[in-house]
């Protein structure tokens, strides 16, 4: 394993095998909550990544039967941003110009970040028993990395407006349905199932995988950049609004969130 793709972060795992990368958030007993020093990896691993000819295609995923459970909320009522400066933020871009294929294999919870981040993956496998959920609205948040921009357009705005206001969880099936996945497969196959992929894709002409996947993403590519920098800079201000910090605070005590008293 080459030094400039070992994980900088003991909760972000890394690993190169035959010119794939893979990278694995490593944290189940949070779910795989992602805090700034775990963003901060993957964007250093991707970003590497990019520009190394060893690495072919990347694999996300999941470590301890989870996809992940999203931004840790006590490192957000800790206080940490998702300004452009931000980890979070640099993780965002990192994968969004990605100029690879990613392959996401999802087993378990896939919250927040850990849904919307499928929208920039070029390929999903999602296990059958795996649970989606966009919880923002939920916590006095908003949508983020153009997930208000991409849902619309992929199903329509009726189911985005329900995956997005009600902030309900679904199942791989409805994912799969709604196109956030492309295939579910059973309950512990999915980084089986992406491994094959991503053996197949390492074995295709490197420059022709480039150049489809800039070519596929090209005619929103600019529209997808203003919507994250647009619902970045709301969702900054969102996390020092009193709405999310009831939302956080009720999380962390366990209890339902009492909006009754905002306008
Ligand atoms: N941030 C911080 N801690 C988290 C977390 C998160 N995003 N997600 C889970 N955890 C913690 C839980 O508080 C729990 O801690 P405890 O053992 O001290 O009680 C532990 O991880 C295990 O989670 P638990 O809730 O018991 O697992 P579950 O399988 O019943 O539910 C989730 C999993 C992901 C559905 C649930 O934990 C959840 O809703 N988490 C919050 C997700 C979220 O809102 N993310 C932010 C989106 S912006």
């Amino acid at each position: 394993m080459p030094s400039h793709l070992q994980s900088p972060c003991a909760e972000i795992d890394a690993q190169l095998i035959d010119r794939v990368l893979e990278i694995t958030i490593n944290r189940p007993e949070r779910k795989n909550a992602l805090t700034q020093a775990m963003y901060a990896a993957m964007a250093q691993l991707l970003n590497v990544a990019a520009s190394d000819p060893q690495v072919r295609v990347v694999i996300l995923t999941g470590a301890g039967g989870a996809f992940t459970s999203g931004n840790d909320l006590a490192d957000f009522l800790g206080g940490s941003a998702s300004s452009e400066d931000s980890p979070v933020f640099q993780f965002m871009m990192a994968l969004y110009q990605f100029p690879k294929p990613v392959i996401a294999a999802v087993s378990g919870v896939a919250v927040g970040i850990g849904t919307t981040l499928l929208l920039h993956c070029d390929l999903s496998i999602a296990e059958d028993d795996a649970v989606f959920q966009m919880p923002f609205v939920n916590l006095g948040l908003c949508p983020e990395y153009a997930s208000s921009l991409i849902l619309p357009r992929i199903m329509g705005h009726a189911k985005a407006a329900e995956l997005l206001l009600l902030g309900n969880k679904f199942d791989a099936q409805t994912a799969a349905d709604v196109n956030i996945c492309n295939e579910v497969v059973y309950s512990g196959e999915a980084l089986e199932r992406a491994r094959k992929h991503a053996a197949d894709l390492a074995t295709k002409a490197p420059e022709a995988v480039r150049l489809s996947k800039k070519l596929l993403r090209q005619g929103t590519y600019e529209a997808g950049l203003t919507a994250i920098r647009e619902e970045a800079g709301h969702f900054q201000k969102r996390l020092q609004s009193d709405e999310f910090r009831e939302a956080a605070t009720a999380f962390m005590e366990k209890r339902p969130a009492d909006f009754s008293r905002f306008e």
